[in-house]
């Protein structure tokens, strides 16, 4: 309610209606793609003579998208599906332990029931592989986007693009919804840490870079081994709702969202990225997926984007006279195939009535699958050959490990690193009181606690194996190192002795303790917050950093999080301070960070202002007046001699 009335009150403020923004609109301002793709006569010759011998059955079939739970490949081939997706938390039969064979015969079963449809076009499998391939068991996990936008090095990102693309397609898999493009501006919003950063231009390059690496080769006709078709997603304005509710209504004029907003799209489908996901959210009260301004006469009008642009799940049914079974209006406003995840079937039904009906013209369909088939064919997947694909050794390979925690060592950034303050009350005070309290030296007692320590989940974040990144046993990390067993090991080599216990019931007062802790996994508007104060949520980790601080053990902090959040009692209680974001399987980073290993030094710098108080939920770098606690382009190093 108290939204509401505050959308009502800006919508009011700005002089615009929320039903109707069309007084201020600006088609002109929006300048036309770059792309790399040309319309080919041969392409298009090709995909003519499939309209012309395809029935309206086959058409509006190429329209949806099935989820693999509720079709099987019968269904893709007696309802002539256009594609299928595999969600969060989808697995071959149903077994998140399904090894990456069974991923690939699963995938080569829908792909050949495609085959034997009467015209034989091929389908589309797209996937959130968001933050490595991250549906599979075992395959590597990189940080979130959030880190990613930190480390902001667009050559690791191209990198992270080509393993993660080997890793999607050794599964058969042609297509992932990613890169997610968002500008977030209210880190309230549960879907920050998808977001790269808070600065369109950083968006912007990291968005590309990642997308030329999932293309593979700086090519853009996506026929090498081990390529995936991009998704821009999700358009337009998700990361600038009000109040960062997921799902929300961007208030801003067109003038922000096309600056602010749209500078990651232009520079991405520039790169070639072929299929653009509209949002869930809405611009000043209309539903992005029913909106014919920007879907259509922006997006593909103005910008002359020839893609195919797919609706989110269930992304149709909030709009209005729509339901989850049917949706003209969707069509209408310019989504080429609509994402259906369970009804499709009704769907399909509906939507044949609805064009026998006339509610949706033959042309519009004829339209939109076009720009199906144009993807599937610049896609070479009428040429797909399954013996050809990247081997399934790819999955989780030592070298994509290795890549994964470079990532994580260049996302870390360290926000404090002083000398431990010594405390007169404790008899043995640390020795060497000038000196920071990292990098860690060799050969001392470590205490190494707090939630996230072992906490694989707390450290890989959402769409992990599972949706949510919840109620995922050790099992599902195949592979992964968690940050004490990173820590444990450096420790092993190079001498100390790590303890676990707080109350060093067993052991000797340590001589530093390393405090990790931090958000549980979210995805989506399961991490909207209200506020941003972290210990409003755990109060656990302040107390157990104040205690041992208190005794005048040197303490260093370790901050798993989707996005920046109000911790200053945290930070007032330790020593050092690294925001460690979701780094991702790869928890060895954070040892080779704390004892600066292989001449490590810290590269992150904050791609988001880091808020001083819980009154300041969006502090963002371009303010007329910004007093944010560290601003965006923070981040300290080790002195050069360490
Ligand atoms: C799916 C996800 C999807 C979500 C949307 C889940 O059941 O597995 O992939 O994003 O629903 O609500
Ligand atoms: C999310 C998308 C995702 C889709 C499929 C939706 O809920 O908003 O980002 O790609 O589900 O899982």
């Amino acid at each position: 309610m108290r939204q509401l009335l505050i959308g009502l009150l800006l919508a009011g403020s700005a002089a615009i209606g929320t039903a109707d923004p069309l007084p201020t609109l600006n088609p002109g301002a929006w300048p036309a793609l770059d792309t790399p793709f040309r319309a080919l006569p041969q392409v298009e010759a090709r995909i003519d003579a499939l309209l012309r011998r395809m029935t309206l059955e086959e058409k509006v079939g190429q329209m949806v998208q099935a989820e693999i739970r509720f079709a099987s490949p019968a269904d893709v081939r007696d309802f002539h599906l256009g594609s299928v997706l595999s969600g969060g938390g989808s697995w071959p039969d149903g077994n998140p332990l399904s090894s990456p064979e069974d991923w690939r015969r699963l995938t080569g079963e829908y792909h050949n029931a495609s085959l034997e449809t009467r015209l034989s076009i091929p389908l589309l499998w797209g996937v959130d592989a968001v933050h490595g391939h991250n549906n599979v068991v075992g395959a590597t996990l990189f940080p979130h986007n959030i880190g990613l936008g930190a480390a902001n090095n667009a050559r690791l990102m191209y990198e992270i693009g080509r393993a993660t693309a080997l890793e999607t397609a050794a599964t058969g898999i042609d297509w992932t919804f990613a890169p997610t493009l968002a500008v977030a501006r209210d880190d309230r919003w549960g879907r920050t840490y998808e977001s790269y950063s808070e600065d369109p231009a950083t968006v912007a390059r990291m968005g590309t870079a990642i997308a030329r690496g999932l293309h593979g080769a700086q090519e853009p006709d996506n026929s090498v081994t081990g390529s995936l078709i991009t998704t821009a997603k999700h358009f337009i304005g998700d990361g600038g709702t009000l109040a960062g509710t997921d799902r929300g209504d961007t208030l801003t004029n067109e003038s922000t969202l096309r600056t602010r907003h749209a500078s990651a799209y232009y520079a991405t489908l520039n790169a070639g990225t072929q299929t653009v996901m509209a949002s869930f959210s809405s611009w000043r009260g209309a539903k992005l997926h029913g909106g014919s301004y920007l879907l259509t006469t922006i997006l593909r009008e103005r910008m002359g984007f020839d893609g195919l642009v797919l609706g989110d799940w269930n992304g149709h049914e909030v709009i209005d006279g729509c339901k989850i079974r049917s949706c003209a209006t969707a069509i209408n406003a310019g989504v080429d195939m609509v994402m259906v995840p369970e009804h499709w079937r009704s769907f399909i039904y509906n939507t044949l009535e609805d064009v026998v009906t006339g509610a949706i013209s033959a042309a519009r369909v004829d339209e939109a699958v076009r720009r199906i088939l144009r993807v599937k064919i610049r896609a070479g997947l009428f040429e797909k050959d399954l013996d050809k694909l990247p081997s399934a050794s790819v999955v989780g390979s030592p070298e994509h490990r290795a890549l994964a925690r470079e990532a994580a060592r260049q996302s870390l950034v360290l926000l404090k690193n002083e000398p431990p303050i010594p405390d007169q009350r404790i008899k043995h005070a640390p020795t060497s009181v000038r000196e920071p309290v990292l990098p860690l030296r060799a050969n001392q007692t470590i205490l190494v606690a707090g939630n996230g320590a072992d906490d694989l989940a707390r450290q890989t974040g959402g769409w992990t194996v599972t949706w949510q990144g919840t109620d995922n046993p050790r099992v599902h990390y195949r592979g992964a190192t968690s940050i004490l067993e990173g820590i444990s090991e450096t420790v092993s080599r190079i001498g100390g002795t790590v303890v676990t216990d707080t109350k060093f019931r067993k052991s000797a007062t340590p001589d530093v303790a390393v405090i990790v802790f931090g958000e549980e996994p979210y995805t989506e508007f399961f991490g909207d917050r209200e506020h941003l104060e972290y210990n409003k949520y755990d109060r656990k980790s302040w107390r157990l950093l104040k205690r041992l601080h208190r005794k005048g053990i040197p303490t260093v902090a370790v901050f798993l999080s989707g996005r920046p959040m109000v911790v200053s009692q945290e930070l007032l209680h330790a020593d050092a301070f690294i925001a460690a974001w979701l780094p991702g399987s790869e928890g060895g980073a954070i040892a080779d960070a704390l004892f600066a290993t292989d001449d490590f030094n810290f590269a992150g710098r904050l791609s988001f202002s880091w808020p001083k108080d819980a009154e300041q939920a969006a502090p963002n770098f371009d303010d007329d007046v910004y007093l944010p606690l560290f601003p965006v382009g923070y981040g300290l190093r080790y002195a050069a001699n360490n």
